[in-house]
């Protein structure tokens, strides 16, 4: 093999391969034709099949933010791009390049080796690299557009591959310019910017408690904390399907917010980046009663009603029959419409 095939392999796809594996759910779905893709060069490659054929097409990460039907017709690119490297540093920050591929957890634990904190609320976030930007996943008051200096990705509209800055990428809780065009952008790389300049970020209630008796806890401490924490509250999804939160924490206008208050002064929320107001969509999932509910092969968890499971045998049908059940609920008691968290293909 001479080195220009190491370079671009080309690639060629494995017909109906089951995906139980390889989305957190658990469901059983069959991929038409799938794509192992290793190095961002065989997109093109299989992107051209695709406009060929005139297939239908999806790229998937770790496959845990998604709700996947029995059958993914035409092409599903299965993204593998590993590689994670410092490529610079100055006074004030490091940059890292990292593969979409690699496993975000793992990169996680990864920076705190290379004695460069800032990531560590984060931890133990199911999913890829290349993934995470798209959703712009957040936990324990830390979300990872702050850290991301540029994405690179393939556009499919202009068959190219460009790179996008943080501004272009539009971050907010839990969206970006990539969840808003569908569809169009496959990430093979992800630029981090670390500052040099670390301070614990332990505001949010339950690392607050955690650290009660600790005012100035290690990044290690912090890692380890939300790992104990999430382990508590999210299912393994080895043990027990799942895609994380299901919903996302609504933001309502301050004046109905302070309706709801008047109404439930329990309600639990907190202050939006834009004045506005973010409920816990836990709480009044809670509220509704649907805690540790099941509704035949899938059901709500008993430790957190935000994170719906499937029990084994269910199907995305089956988990959308019962978020439909949750949003009635939760809108005819509160007024207020959940919007589904995870990728609904
Ligand atoms: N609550 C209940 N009952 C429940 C669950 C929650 O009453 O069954 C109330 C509690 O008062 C709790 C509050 O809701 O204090 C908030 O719950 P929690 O701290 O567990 O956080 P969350 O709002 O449910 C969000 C993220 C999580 C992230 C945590 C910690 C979203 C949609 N979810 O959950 O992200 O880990 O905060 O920062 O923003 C994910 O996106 O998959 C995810 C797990």
């Amino acid at each position: 093999m001479n080195s220009a095939q190491i370079a671009t392999p080309k690639p060629s796809p494995i017909p109906n391969l089951s995906l139980k594996g390889r989305n957190t759910f658990g469901f059983e779905v069959c991929a038409e034709l799938a794509y192992e893709i290793t190095s961002a060069e065989q997109i093109p490659v299989v992107m051209q099949e695709v406009l060929r054929h005139q297939l239908p097409w999806r790229a998937l990460g770790g496959g845990s933010n998604v709700i996947l039907p029995k059958l993914l017709p035409g092409a599903t690119l299965l993204m593998n791009i590993a590689g994670q490297e410092i490529i610079s540093s100055d006074d004030s920050s490091v940059l890292i390049a990292v593969g979409g591929g690699v496993n975000w957890h793992e990169f996680v634990a990864w920076t705190l080796e290379q004695n460069l904190p800032g990531l560590e609320n984060l931890a133990l976030i199911p999913g890829t690299v290349g993934a995470a930007p798209i959703q712009n996943i957040g936990a324990y008051g830390v979300e990872i557009g702050d850290y991301i200096e540029s994405v690179q990705a393939f556009d499919a509209h202009t068959q190219t591959f460009t790179t996008l800055t943080k501004e272009q990428c539009q971050f907010a809780y839990r969206d970006s310019y990539f969840k808003r065009n569908p569809h169009r952008f496959i990430v093979t790389k992800v630029t981090f910017r670390i500052p040099k300049q670390w301070k614990a970020r332990i505001h949010y209630a339950d690392l607050l408690k955690e650290f009660s008796g600790n005012s100035s806890p290690s990044p290690e401490e912090i890692f380890l904390a939300v790992c104990k924490i999430r382990t508590h509250k999210l299912p393994d999804p080895k043990v027990i399907g799942n895609a994380g939160s299901f919903f996302q924490n609504p933001i309502i206008p301050n004046e109905q917010f302070e309706t709801l208050l008047h109404k439930y002064p329990e309600l639990v929320s907190y202050p939006d980046a834009a004045g506005k107001r973010k409920l816990a969509a836990g709480w009044l999932i809670d509220q509704c009663g649907f805690k540790g509910q099941r509704m035949g092969n899938v059901g709500v968890y008993e430790n957190q009603a935000l994170v719906l499971v499937n029990h084994g045998n269910g199907t995305a049908q089956d988990i959308l029959g019962l978020a439909r059940c949750i949003q009635e609920k939760v809108h005819d008691e509160f007024g207020v419409k959940l919007e589904i968290e995870p990728n609904v293909f």
